[in-house]
């Protein structure tokens, strides 16, 4: 069985823990606090320094599905939906589907589901391998490299432009202006960071970012091209179709809805491969059955997500006094779901710390769980991953670390930087 085990070391004390202080998880996720924390204090209240209030922390793969299944109670409109505490005017300013209840978001959302399901996207196969295909080949041709440079970052990316319908020359920008935001918490990433001074004349852009506003021009532009048009890139149907509630997109619902695109599937695409790369190395009777047995893949894909777990958290905030565990949550309350910690559930996952491709893992919370905000592209991601290890299974004989992968520096994503490997085969 493709079974080992990575357990961590228990004993962590409760009474000082604070998961917004990102240095715990500069050492990878900190397991160790989600176990003592889903056992002991299920709903955890988590301090924090002002101008922040504090949060609650809720860990248990069960509360977090009853959580976000919750919408009335648990809003991601009222709040930001990390744990950025904004002011009504940047709420306003800065609102994506990701940060919309009820009636408009399922209008934003549907004017594009349907194009991120797995039979829109089936057509698309053929176009992903062929990516896969000249990353991969180039990247082994080297032997040795930065399995991230090389490989999962850019990869992510380079399908969304195909399917926003840009030039493929734009990829590295749209790369660039990712990384800018989503790392805005890491020195190497960010050229502002959040919470430093200067990111207060930047309050008002998604992730204090002033890469924000390179997003949103590139966007008008497209948006100014395409409008009136029939083409079928997501871009033009989002500019051409009327939401089902008949209000019409903003412009500022544009900016934050193509912004929410460009982001919300490069980082957490790319550490997912990123990880499941690692956990394939560490566990090489794994590597070597999903190399004799491909077919086993598609479940294995579950079980990757569920490993990485690279997102850790997404907050909600209580519109009403509500009682969990004992707990005392009162309205305006942030309350954040780990859905790190849920993926190691042990009521959910027997052995949460054994990385087993043929368990069945598909309660895993890497999309999130249970509610209307369940990931829009999980199929999608699901379609890249997959396609990316049969290819790689398929051309790779041996592959080793030459060294430990350098972390992201966030409770946000569970992020890697770079990770040397060599990969030899065919
Ligand atoms: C492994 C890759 C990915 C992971 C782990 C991931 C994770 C997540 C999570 C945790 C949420 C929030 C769920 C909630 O609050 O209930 C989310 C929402 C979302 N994701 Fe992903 N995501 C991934 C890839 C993608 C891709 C490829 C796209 C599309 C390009 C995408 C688009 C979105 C959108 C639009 C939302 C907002 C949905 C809504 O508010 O209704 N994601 N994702």
């Amino acid at each position: 069985m493709p079974i080992t085990s990575d357990a961590p070391r228990v004993g962590t004390g409760l009474t000082d823990l604070d998961l917004s202080d990102l240095d715990l998880f500069t050492g990878g996720p900190p397991w160790a606090a989600f176990d003592a924390l889903r056992a002991q204090m299920p709903c955890h209240w988590n301090p924090e320094s002002p101008p922040n209030h504090g949060f609650w922390s809720v860990t248990r793969h069960a509360d977090i599905v009853a959580v976000t299944r919750d919408e009335e109670t648990f809003s991601s409109e009222v709040g930001a939906v990390n744990l950025e505490e904004l002011d009504a005017e940047q709420l306003q300013i800065r609102k994506s589907m990701l940060e919309t209840d009820g009636a408009r978001h399922f209008a934003l959302r549907r004017l594009l589901q349907r194009d991120f399901s797995a039979r829109s996207l089936a057509p698309y196969e053929t176009f992903l391998r062929g990516l896969t295909a000249t990353t991969l080949d180039a990247a082994l041709a080297k032997r040795e490299f930065d399995f991230v440079r090389e490989v999962s970052a850019d990869f992510p990316i380079r399908v969304l432009v195909r399917l926003l319908g840009i030039p493929d020359a734009d990829a590295g920008k749209l790369i660039a202006w990712g990384n800018r935001m989503v790392g805005n918490t890491d020195p190497d990433e960010a050229d502002v960071l959040l919470g430093s001074p200067e990111s207060e004349q930047y309050r008002h852009l998604p992730f204090r970012s002033p890469a924000a506003l390179e997003v949103f021009a590139y966007g008008d532009e497209l948006a100014r091209q395409r409008r009136g048009g029939d083409s079928d890139d997501l871009v033009s149907k989002l500019i051409n179709r009327e939401p089902s509630d008949g209000i019409p997109l903003s412009e500022r619902d544009f900016h934050n809805y193509f912004l929410l695109l460009v982001v919300a599937g490069n980082e957490t695409t790319r550490h997912t491969i990123t990880h499941s790369m690692q956990a394939l190395i560490e566990h090489p009777e794994a590597f070597a059955l999903l190399k004799e047995r491909p077919e086993l893949l598609p479940g294995a894909v579950e079980e990757f997500l569920r490993w990485a777990s690279p997102v850790y958290h997404f907050r909600r905030t209580a519109t009403r006094e509500v009682e969990l565990h004992g707990q005392r949550i009162k309205e305006g309350d942030k309350v954040v779901v780990w859905w790190a910690a849920g993926n190691r559930d042990e009521s959910v996952f027997a052995e949460p710390y054994q990385f087993d491709v043929t368990r069945d893992a598909r309660e895993h919370m890497a999309f999130g769980k249970g509610g209307p905000h369940l990931c829009m592209g999980n199929q999608l991601a699901r379609m890249e991953i997959r396609i990316m290890f049969e290819e790689i299974l398929a051309r790779v004989d041996h592959a080793e670390a030459l060294g430990e992968p350098a972390r992201v520096r966030s409770n946000f994503v569970n992020g890697i930087k770079t990770y040397p490997v060599r990969l030899t085969g065919r």
